[in-house]
């Protein structure tokens, strides 16, 4: 890869947490060497303790290694111009309780100096996307975890970033919810940008990222393009239409010991569930949304 399209590195990295006095106490991360280049969807997975976070903390800068370099746009982490091209969800999303979305995302954005124009349409646009439309108005301290992830999702983007950094993007997330968020790591890749996604639901990250690294124990066990690790190219699967008991028995004869399964192909759960999600959406209106004047009248009552 060429050193220009690496977004990216970290050579040797390393962090060992001390105690109060110095003294070693957690090998969090043993010399971690890995890229990351322009455009990939990169999946950072191991289950909880692995080193994911501590990795994250350490390309922001939040954190200072104990050894090694990492590098982001080919600079030191916490350098400004990295910064401001790099947006980032926490693991843990921290809100402000009395605000609404629309002013979250305006805090933010004009932290990062946008235009009140820009910001406006940014801001719309986002919380469209994540699936806030119909909760922009609402104060944060009424949202549910995931409504909290979506608008965390729209905070990390708000200064339209080149890198974005996912710490456990779906913790919290109901089925559809993850699957928005797929759609939208998708959609990310699709405009060019670069995605580093950290995650212990392994199912969460298969269907899009390119790469993936496995930590364990703060040590690298794996690394490489989804493709290549879990394709099985010795192996074909075929998928007949209809097929009568005649042309099966005919081709298990002919296949003989090369047969090694047969099954009916299965719908994958999630899709399943989206599609009879959808069917519900389509037979009627939400009944769990009370009219807005309806709604206002027993707001008043409850006060009452
Ligand atoms: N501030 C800290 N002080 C001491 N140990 C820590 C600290 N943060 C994380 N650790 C330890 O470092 C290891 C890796 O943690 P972390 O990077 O959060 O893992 P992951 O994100 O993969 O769940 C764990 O053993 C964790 O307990
Ligand atoms: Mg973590």
């Amino acid at each position: 890869m060429n050193d220009h399209d690496v977004v990216l590195r970290t050579l040797g990295l390393t962090k060992t947490y001390t105690d109060f006095w110095g003294r070693p106490r957690v090998q969090a991360l043993q010399p971690l060497t890995l890229q990351v280049g322009r455009g990939q969807v990169y999946g950072l997975l191991g289950p909880n303790g692995s080193g994911k976070t501590t990795t994250i903390k350490l390309l922001l800068g939040l954190l200072q290694p104990t050894a090694g370099n990492a590098f982001v746009f080919g600079r030191s982490p916490g350098d400004r111009g990295a910064q401001h091209r790099l947006g980032y969800l926490p693991e843990e999303t921290y809100l402000y309780r009395f605000l609404n979305a629309t002013e979250t995302l305006a805090f933010y954005g004009r932290l990062f100096g946008l235009d009140a124009r820009t910001l406006r349409e940014r801001s719309d646009r986002l919380i469209d996307q994540v699936g806030l439309g119909h909760a922009r108005n609402r104060r944060l301290g009424e949202y549910s975890k995931g409504m909290a992830r979506r608008l965390g999702l729209a905070q990390a983007l708000i200064n339209d970033p080149d890198l974005v950094i996912l710490d456990e993007p779906t913790s919290g997330l109901d089925p559809l919810g993850t699957a928005e968020v797929k759609d939208l790591i998708v959609a990310l890749k699709e405009q060019g940008k670069t995605v580093l996604l950290c995650s212990h639901l392994l199912a969460d990250v298969e269907d899009v990222c390119d790469r993936i690294a496995i930590l364990y124990r703060g040590r690298l066990c794996e690394e490489g393009a989804v493709e290549e690790l879990l394709v099985r190219s010795n192996q074909t699967v075929l998928t007949l239409d209809q097929p009568d008991e005649e042309l099966l028995a005919g081709l298990r004869q002919r296949l003989g010991s090369k047969l090694l399964a047969e099954e009916h192909p299965r719908e994958r759960l999630e899709h399943h569930f989206r599609h009879i999600l959808q069917q519900a959406d389509a037979q009627s209106a939400d009944p769990t949304i009370v009219s807005s004047s309806a709604a206002a009248r027993s707001e008043g009552s409850a006060d009452s």
